[in-house]
């Protein structure tokens, strides 16, 4: 008796593959413009840098509009996580990790914003509005300082404080 419930548990499974079916049938094939929608990674070394450019004022404003209700004043605290301070903590018990204690680029802070945050309605941000919000949070963070302009150049030049302290398994080139 086991041995037929195996049969028919196999001619279930094998079933569906021997009609010709290459897929469950689920979703629909991506267009071309679905796939640019998502297709913008930034590489640490700036490759992917889109044109435009904010400060630190600017993004300030954004802050307040899009992001304050959930990373909390100044980035320090709210529901989610924290953005800023911590610095030097992560050799402590109490380890902080923000984006000026831990982040090693800022290239790819810029990824990270314009792909992922607001959380609950991300990609809505214009990269004016992203290089703002990302000079804002490196102002807030004494990564640079109130007056500079972020660009794809100039954001290509910030060092992150951790940086150094990342040991690479892999690194592109190699
Ligand atoms: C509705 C809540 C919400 C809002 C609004 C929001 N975030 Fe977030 N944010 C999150 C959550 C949740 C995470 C953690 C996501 C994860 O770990 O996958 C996060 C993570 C982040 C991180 C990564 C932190 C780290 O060090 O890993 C950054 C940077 C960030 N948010 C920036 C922003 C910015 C800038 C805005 C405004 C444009 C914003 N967030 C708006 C909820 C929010």
């Amino acid at each position: 008796m086991r041995n037929v419930w195996i049969a028919i548990a196999a001619l279930v499974l094998i079933a569906p593959m021997s009609q010709g079916q290459e897929s469950p049938g689920l979703g629909w094939p991506a267009s071309d413009s679905d796939v640019a929608a998502v297709d913008f990674t930034i590489m640490p070394d700036g490759e992917g840098l889109p044109d435009g450019s904010g400060n630190p004022t600017d993004g300030a404003a954004l802050y307040t509009q899009y992001c304050l209700a959930c990373h909390g004043d100044g980035g320090t605290g709210g529901a989610n996580d924290v953005l800023v301070g911590g610095h030097g903590s992560l050799v402590t018990d109490a380890p902080v990790k923000t984006i000026g204690s831990y982040w090693p680029y800022a290239t790819t802070l810029f990824d990270y914003i314009r792909r992922a945050m607001p959380y609950q309605s991300p990609g809505i941000l214009l990269d004016d509005q992203v290089y703002a919000l990302t000079a804002y949070l490196l102002f807030l963070n004494d990564v640079i300082d109130e007056n500079t302009v972020l660009d794809a150049r100039s954001l290509l030049a910030v060092e992150m404080p951790n940086r150094d302290n990342f040991d690479w398994a892999y690194s592109p080139g190699n």
